[in-house]
């Protein structure tokens, strides 16, 4: 699977009302890469985050992902791919009625048989990989910004997804956090093979974690290609974006 595409995003067209914010989104993960996706506030990355795990269905245009062509899957089908997909929202997310051991857990109860003990075992498990621990009992609010953070990647991981996605996962974080979960991901990256796309536009956490990127501007792609290349390509929108830095 190393290096094939593993999600394959072609013509990609979105309107809310009429707005037309994705304007024929074209770009490629491949298996195993970390695919930084990144352009101005508000070009529509989170919207296509949203339209490639179908919490908002696009108007036009293809994604294959995981061999499974997204915008065709009925709902059984569809549940099927999202088992092996991991997802951490912008702002993070976890639910504050509920532990943080029980946020991680989550998944695996809404998508496994197992029971409560072994969902437990592994939550558990899973904030250890993350290096949070002695947190399973504590609720969201009682943990800092960025170990909120490691724990809404544990919940992405839970299920062993093959791809995650990550939305702005050090908005917020200071610097030196924000280093700490780059770290992860890289780590989670390196020695489990997890393809991960993140949106982002912090240029430290570009530099450190992208094997390429993919700049979104005003709904369309302006460049895909790693950032050398990228910052040797004299297109002024990417260049303008990466001196406002
Ligand atoms: N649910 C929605 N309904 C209507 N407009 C939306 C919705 N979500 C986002 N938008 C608009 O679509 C554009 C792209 O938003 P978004 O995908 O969130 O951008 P980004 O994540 O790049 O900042 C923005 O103009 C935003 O205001
Ligand atoms: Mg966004």
């Amino acid at each position: 699977m190393q290096g094939e595409a593993i999600l394959e995003v072609k013509n990609l067209h979105t309107w809310y009302g009429s707005q037309h914010v994705l304007d024929g989104v074209d770009f490629t993960v491949n298996a195993g890469e970390i695919m930084v996706i990144l352009g101005t506030s508000g070009c529509g990355k989170s919207t296509l985050l949203k339209n490639i795990i179908r919490l908002y269905k696009p108007a036009m245009g293809s994604i294959r992902l995981l061999g499974q062509e997204m915008t065709e899957l009925e709902e059984e089908d569809l549940e099927t791919v999202l088992r092996d997909v991991g997802v951490m929202y912008q702002y993070g997310a976890l639910l504050n009625s509920l532990t943080v051991g029980e946020n991680v857990a989550l998944p695996l109860e809404m998508h496994t048989s197992m029971t409560s003990e072994l969902r437990h075992d592994i939550a558990e498990l899973k904030l250890h990989q993350v290096e949070l621990k002695n947190v399973y009992h504590k609720f969201p609010k009682e943990l800092s910004g960025g170990m909120q953070k490691r724990a809404a990647v544990a919940r992405a991981i839970v299920m062993d997804p093959s791809i995650i996605f990550c939305d702005e996962p050090s908005a917020g974080l200071d610097p030196v956090t924000a280093l700490g979960l780059d770290k992860l991901l890289k780590t989670l990256n390196e020695t489990l093979g997890m393809t991960i796309v993140v949106v982002t536009h912090e240029l430290e956490s570009i530099r450190r974690i992208a094997h390429r990127i993919t700049y979104l501007d005003r709904g369309k792609v302006l460049f895909t290609g790693t950032l050398q290349e990228a910052l040797s390509a004299q297109i002024p929108a990417i260049q303008e974006f990466f001196l406002m830095e």
